[in-house]
């Protein structure tokens, strides 16, 4: 089972990802996660990567195909994986299809989370997230039980650096520039899979599970 999840900033790629992981057993490989993580850590890739991401854009296509290329080829990837955020060019994307046909392999479904963006600024700017387990919670939305805290692991909660009004308004432009045109790129493979992303997030998780069996 090898699955794209495609959708804008806050659309719910992540939230609905960490709940299909428990159901299917595939790992979650979000670049977002991935390139935070080298930032995190001071390594050369995160402190490239984050003036980028500071201003909204996208990382360079070499630098997140590299990263996909190898994590792709790990043990707990040869089952099945989710991609989350990735690709998110039309480089990203012809780029994944040429290294996984290149293994005998290749994209099964794209769930393409919709939401309108008026909806997705007030999720975005309320989202808290575990610095320990990456965890998302939202401070009305989807709250966790004690203000600050991780629910699933007890980890201090924080808001992103790029989940500020002036950042988000520049991601979501990328956003329709750059990666929308991918709905058509996966449309003409039929892979893609819509799935209305307002509602409950249980709701939504629900309408996955129903397309993907
Ligand atoms: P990345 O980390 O991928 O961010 P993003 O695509 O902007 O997506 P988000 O993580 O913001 O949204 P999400 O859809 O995961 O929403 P979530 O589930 O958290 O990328 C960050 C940056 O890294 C990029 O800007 C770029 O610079 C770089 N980058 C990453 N990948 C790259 C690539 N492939 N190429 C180049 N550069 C790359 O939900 C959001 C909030 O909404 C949460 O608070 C949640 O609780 C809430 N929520 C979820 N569902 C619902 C619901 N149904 N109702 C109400 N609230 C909800
Ligand atoms: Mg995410
Ligand atoms: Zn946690």
């Amino acid at each position: 089972m090898n699955i794209v999840l495609l959708g804008p900033p806050g659309a719910g790629k992540g939230t609905q990802a960490k709940m299909l992981v428990e159901k299917y057993g595939i790992p979650q490989i979000s670049t977002g996660d991935i390139l935070r993580a080298n930032l995190k850590a001071q390594t050369e890739l995160g402190l490239q990567a984050k003036k980028f991401m500071d201003a909204g854009e996208l990382v360079p296509d070499e630098v997140v195909i590299g990263i996909i290329d190898n994590r792709l080829k790990e043990d707990d990837c040869q089952k099945g994986y989710m991609l989350d955020g990735f690709p998110r060019t039309v480089a990203q994307a012809e780029a994944l299809d040429k290294i996984l046909s290149g293994r005998g392999s290749g994209i099964d479904d794209v769930i393409s989370i919709e939401v309108p963006n008026e909806e997705l600024l007030a999720r975005l700017t309320g989202r808290r997230t575990c610095r320990e387990c990456g965890q998302g919670y939202h401070v009305v939305f989807d709250p966790p039980q004690k203000e600050g805290v991780c629910d699933k692991c007890g980890g201090e909660l924080y808001q992103r650096d790029d989940d500020n009004e002036a950042t988000v308004t520049s991601r979501l432009e990328v956003y329709t520039k750059q990666t929308q045109p991918l709905i058509d790129y996966y449309k003409g493979k039929e892979l893609l899979r819509p799935i209305n992303g307002q509602g409950k997030i249980q709701e939504i998780f629900d309408r996955i599970v129903n397309v993907l069996g």
